[in-house]
């Protein structure tokens, strides 16, 4: 990338962590869509992988029409085709933003990737998956009313957020609204009220932590581009909902629990915060009861969900201990 291409995205980054919930549209020509898209849409398409990779369904399971809300450069789009055991399971694409340019690069981007996918311009009764990701450090309020309809309607959604406390927060009180709905697939391990919702909970926000990929470490662009945009390549704080259409029985009946980011290893011991159908909690498993378990959950990750039972283990797994 040159020299005006780095400006440009320090631009809109900068622009970003300013940003108090509003921004105006910033998509001001195409040099800076492909650098945002060779960065920092990189970077969230590694938390869509992450994600992705924790679903509890196949993603040919989903409806076979996307509906990309916000798309930017298509990214998250992308990264579902990409990650789809068939991709040709997916047959229409819908990119909307309030930027014409977006759409346009997104399409563009996406049909040079995957020829065969056909795109809409108007989501109608078929079913449709719908991706919406990184859009609440710029959504007011009133425009995030104005998409409650959209949502409503969705068959599948998923929604992945920086994993920062406002943007986790906003998606738990989404999720409330939504569960007149829809069920929560992930990363809920219940159907009730989100833990992170109550007054004890005010300094915390339900959060994980995705792999940036291997290579990354390897290549001389990422460390230009941490460089260049301030980036911890070590860490990819992420937020996310997958929810469905009601009617669906869900095996998340509140036997399981989700452990979230935040865990401390100590000396025998590893201290978790963990969700479940009673609230957000914070616990301590010993290091005698389970080493295998002892150490998941220090290093909890997007997979990060317990039958209850295996963390209240009554005596020490002989085999596993030490
Ligand atoms: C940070 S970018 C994220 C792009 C993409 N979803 C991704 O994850 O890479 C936010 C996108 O939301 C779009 N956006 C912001 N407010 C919007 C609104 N009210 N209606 C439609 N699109 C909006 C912006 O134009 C921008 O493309």
């Amino acid at each position: 990338m040159d020299e005006s291409a780095w400006k440009k995205i320090q631009k809109l980054r900068q622009s970003y962590l300013n940003a108090n919930g509003d921004l105006p549209d910033y998509w001001q020509d195409d040099e800076l869509l492909k650098a945002y898209d060779e960065t920092l849409a990189m970077r969230i398409r590694w938390k869509w992988r992450a994600v992705l990779d924790a679903l509890p369904l196949p993603l040919t399971d989903l409806p076979n029409i996307i509906v990309d809300w916000g798309c930017g450069t298509g990214g998250a789009t992308r990264e579902v085709l990409s990650q789809a055991s068939q991709p040709e399971h997916f047959k229409k694409v819908i990119f909307m933003d309030r930027s014409s340019r977006a759409v346009k690069f997104a399409t563009r981007k996406t049909s040079e990737e995957f020829p065969f996918i056909k795109y809409g311009i108007k989501v109608d009764d078929e079913p449709f998956l719908l991706l919406i990701s990184h859009v609440f450090s710029e959504l007011p309020e009133a425009e995030l009313k104005k998409l409650l309809p959209l949502l409503h309607k969705a068959s599948a959604l998923i929604w992945v957020e920086s994993g920062r406390p406002l943007e986790s927060r906003r998606l738990s009180a989404l999720r409330e609204g939504l569960r007149s709905t829809h069920s929560f697939l992930a990363p809920c391990p219940h159907q009730g009220l989100c833990g992170m919702l109550v007054p004890e909970q005010l300094e915390n926000w339900c959060h994980f932590k995705a792999p940036v990929p291997k290579e990354v470490h390897h290549s001389a662009f990422w460390r230009e581009c941490s460089k260049q945009l301030g980036f911890d390549l070590r860490s990819l704080p992420v937020a996310y909902l997958f929810a469905v259409h009601h009617p669906l029985k869900t095996d998340n009946d509140g036997d399981h629990v989700r452990v979230l980011a935040g865990s401390r290893k100590l000396k025998g011991y590893t201290r978790y915060h963990g969700c479940k159908t009673s609230g957000v909690f914070e616990a301590e498993f010993m290091k005698r009861y389970s080493k295998q378990i002892y150490e998941s959950l220090a290093e909890p990750g997007l997979h990060s969900i317990y039958r209850a039972k295996d963390l209240s283990p009554k005596e020490p797994d002989d085999a596993n201990s030490l």
